[in-house]
């Protein structure tokens, strides 16, 4: 259910490593069987060395098996309806397609929900 991605989300933002920004991200990724990871930003002291939630989500998908993406939450505890960075909408287009579903939320529940084709048209791909 999409609420309980997003629990997952908030729950996943409490782990991340943001002492930099301060944004603490979280996300959790549905695969088209079912499965759900979550992950937060880890951030870094040379700053271009941290990556995002999706990022960490993704790695733990990849790591048990792979899958596509359908669904997703998006939290910051600092930004109410945070959007996936440009490089981060790439990877999820790498797993996933238009018509995944990316819920943007705050922390009480989901605000807006809208699709990768919405946020990456014309993806690139090959
Ligand atoms: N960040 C994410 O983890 N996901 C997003 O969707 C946008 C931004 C992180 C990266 C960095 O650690 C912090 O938020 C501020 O940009």
């Amino acid at each position: 259910m999409s609420s309980s991605l997003h629990s997952l989300a908030v729950t996943a933002s409490k782990k991340a490593h943001a002492p930099y920004s301060r944004f603490n991200v979280g996300v959790a990724i549905k695969t088209g069987d079912g499965r759900i990871y979550s992950g937060c930003n880890i951030e870094n002291a040379s700053y271009p060395e941290g990556w995002c939630a999706e990022t960490t989500a993704i790695g733990h998908m990849v790591m048990d098996g792979g899958g596509t993406i359908t669904e997703m939450a998006v939290f910051c505890s600092r930004m109410d309806k945070i959007t996936p960075c440009g490089g981060c909408r790439q990877r999820i287009s790498e797993f996933g397609n238009s018509d995944t579903v990316i819920h943007l939320c705050d922390a009480n529940g989901i605000l807006e929900s809208v699709t990768l084709g919405e946020l990456l048209p014309r993806a690139f791909d090959f």
